[in-house]
């Protein structure tokens, strides 16, 4: 009991964050005003396909733990089917987005690279699922939790940034959060399930 209300108090501010960052994906969508120069040139570049991924962005933030929590029962099903195709519209329109008008080639690539293996990992799992491999949907789905984490992690350090960072070597954070704010969320989920599976084999 008490162990379920520590679990709790320590998820509810990581929750209200994750719906802070997709809520706030959605809205500027729409509202982008306060748009920086470099995100402004992108939005002008492609007027439609920008707002399609804030808005699938956001909403994967909010379809994902959903679909994680729902899991055991026959809801899973159903807003796991919609959470894929929100994916797969977010994932396929990260590309150009990525891709036009980069800060830096560098940047781009992690974007690009983000966007490739999230869909990959989306693909495995339901190419595992319809194949009745239950362990290598689960893992396939939580690597690409992970790399869906890394829309809030490159914000966070974004934000970590703006706090302490030299102005000058922006392009240079720039590119390394590009890269970093999944590659690390990726790694360490791809290394937990090594271990468990390793720990289950043995045991
Ligand atoms: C996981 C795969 C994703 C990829 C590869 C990706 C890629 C990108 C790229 C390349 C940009 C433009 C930034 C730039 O070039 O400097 C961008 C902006 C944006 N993305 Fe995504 N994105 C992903 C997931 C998400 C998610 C889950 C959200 C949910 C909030 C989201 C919401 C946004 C928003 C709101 C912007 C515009 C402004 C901002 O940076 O806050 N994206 N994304």
């Amino acid at each position: 009991m008490i162990g379920g209300v520590w679990r709790w108090l320590m998820l509810a501010p990581a929750g209200i964050f994750v719906t802070y960052v997709a809520v706030r994906g959605i809205s500027e969508s729409y509202d982008n005003e306060g748009f920086p120069e470099a995100l402004a040139v992108k939005l002008e570049a492609l007027p439609v396909i920008f707002p399609v991924h804030m808005v699938t962005g956001g909403a994967a933030l909010l379809l994902i733990p959903l679909v994680l929590y729902l899991r055991g029962t026959r809801w899973h099903r159903l807003v796991g089917r919609i959470a894929a195709v929100d994916i797969a519209i977010a994932g396929v329109t990260a590309i150009p987005v990525a891709l036009v008008l980069p800060v830096t080639n560098m940047s781009a690539a992690g974007f690009a690279a983000q966007g490739l293996v999230w869909i990959t990992l989306l693909a495995c799992g339901i190419w595992s699922i319809r194949r009745r491999r239950l362990f290598a949907h689960r893992a396939a789905m939580l690597m690409m939790a992970a790399v869906t984490s890394g829309a809030v992690f490159f914000r966070v350090y974004l934000g970590l940034w703006k706090m302490v960072g030299v102005p000058r070597h922006f392009e240079t954070f720039y590119a390394l959060d590009a890269w970093i704010a999944w590659g690390l969320p990726l790694v360490a989920t791809a290394t937990w399930l090594h271990l468990h599976a390793l720990r289950r084999h043995v045991s």
